[in-house]
């Protein structure tokens, strides 16, 4: 197993030099800093995984040190060095972050016994994220990860369609990836240095929208004070991604086939044509073809953006793609958060597997984020699912009085747990005692009150 770099901090220079001795003895890559400045140097520079600290130092005190140090880099484990009188310090210090703190004068063993611990645990972290990293690799295409059957077809068709010209027009429900897709197709065709450029049909009204996509000349309508250049215009070269096409007024739509037919446009209130070398890939959840038949939406429009259909599936008929999608997200909301947290208990895992997800990858997403905000625990448990720790107020609490409501969140939570007492009192935030005094109040069971 690789040993861990360690920074010690302290301004005597006796202490760092002793613990600095002892620790690399034991076989670590030591550095030592004498203050707080010249500590955030070596963390930025070297990136060492633990940092051992002393509290009371001139300048920067260490838990100052430990916060910054933390915001350069979030992974890092802190240990404070603290004499006997200001422990209950070195206790607030471990509430702020600290993974734990030593008490002057050293006891080496217990001080390597505690690095120890401390590094074998960070390998154990490290290990992890490494393994998830390399499977996520495998079955990542661009931004896209994509582990079901029905998403790597995808995929290879993405392949064939990004080094064509065609026109795409990207299906699916709300939150299963279109824009992503419509950004991977842009990345796989020659256009990939020139730009993207994506517009929402949906956000703007329908004189708007044209001058936003064909641009305007001065003084073509009120408010339009000087010449604008339209998206058409500043995508050339490269892709114009039009997205909820299925929003789109009958006369924008007019105005856009003429567009795609001849290849060239004027600004609105201009005649002077412009060459417009762009690709069109579209985007919407909206079923077209039942648009066409109720009048609003052109066929012939349609068969131009449609030369090739990329339909996704919603995420509930690709389960497979759900442990791999969580396990991205919750590496990339950790990091944003500065939480080092190894993954799903599997019951957590089993809850996303078991969501029916209406709102697909961007719902799941949120959901992810949500738990890492809330987990306090290096996993995330089920209690950090949405509407799992808490029973939001519906039709069969409203009307309750607050008493009723509480006993019945109780025993819900207590059964969940097989009446685990500590468990519970965690989800629920409150302490045992707390709880159990509760319980009492309540007439629920308190069985296992002395054995968990
Ligand atoms: N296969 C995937 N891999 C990684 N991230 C994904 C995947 N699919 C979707 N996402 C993420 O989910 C979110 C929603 O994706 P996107 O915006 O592309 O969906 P959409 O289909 O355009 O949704 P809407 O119809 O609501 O606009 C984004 O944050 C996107 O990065
Ligand atoms: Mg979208």
């Amino acid at each position: 197993m690789k040993r861990a770099k360690i920074l010690v901090v302290d301004d005597e220079a006796i202490v760092r030099e002793s613990l600095g001795d002892w620790l690399r003895d034991a076989g670590y890559h030591v550095l030592t800093a004498e203050d707080g400045a010249a500590a955030l140097e070596v963390v930025e520079r070297e990136k060492p995984g633990i940092m051992i600290a002393d509290l009371v130092m001139p300048g920067m005190d260490g838990i100052e040190l430990m916060k910054r140090a933390k915001a350069l880099l979030p992974g890092i484990e802190v240990i404070i060095i603290t004499a006997y009188a200001s422990i209950p310090t070195a206790i607030a210090a471990m509430k702020e972050g600290a993974y734990d703190y030593i008490e002057k004068p050293f006891c080496p063993e217990r001080t390597e016994l505690l690095v120890e611990k401390l590094s074998q645990y960070r390998a154990l972290v490290e290990e992890n994220v490494s393994l998830r990293q390399k499977l996520e690799g495998q079955y990542r295409f661009e931004n896209i990860i994509a582990k079901s059957s029905k998403m790597q077809r995808l995929i290879e068709l993405i392949k064939v369609v990004g080094k064509s010209n065609a026109t795409v027009l990207i299906t699916g429900e709300s939150g299963t990836g279109k824009e992503l897709v419509a950004r991977a197709i842009h990345s796989q065709s020659h256009r990939h240095s020139k730009p993207f450029i994506a517009v929402s049909c949906a956000a703007l009204p329908e004189s708007l929208l044209e001058s936003e996509l064909f641009g305007h000349e001065k003084g073509s309508f009120t408010g339009a004070y000087t010449q604008k250049k339209g998206k058409f215009e500043f995508a050339n070269g490269g892709t114009l991604f039009l997205d909820e096409i299925g929003e789109m007024s009958a006369n924008t739509q007019v105005h856009l086939l003429r567009v795609l037919e001849e290849k060239e446009f004027a600004r609105v209130g201009g005649n002077e044509p412009i060459k417009a070398d762009v690709r069109v890939i579209s985007a919407t959840n909206k079923d077209l073809r039942k648009a066409i038949e109720d009048g609003e939406f052109r066929e012939d429009l349609y068969y131009r953006l449609n030369v090739v259909n990329i339909e996704l599936p919603p995420l509930r008929e690709r389960k497979e793609d759900i442990p791999l999608l969580a396990e991205h997200f919750l590496d990339t909301f950790a990091l944003e958060n500065g939480k080092e947290i190894k993954g799903f208990t599997s019951d957590a895992l089993q809850f996303l597997l078991d969501h029916d997800w209406p709102g697909n990858v961007r719902e799941l997403e949120n959901a992810v984020e949500r738990a890492v905000i809330l987990a306090r625990d290096n996993l995330i448990t089920v209690a950090d699912m949405p509407q799992r720790g808490v029973v939001p107020a519906s039709a069969t609490t409203t009307g309750k009085c607050l008493k009723e409501v509480e006993k019945e969140h109780i025993l819900a939570v207590l059964r969940r747990t097989s009446e685990n007492y500590s468990e519970t009192a965690r989800i629920l935030g409150i302490t045992r005692m707390t709880l159990y005094r509760k319980a009492k109040e309540y007439g629920l069971t308190v069985k296992k009150m002395n054995n968990d």
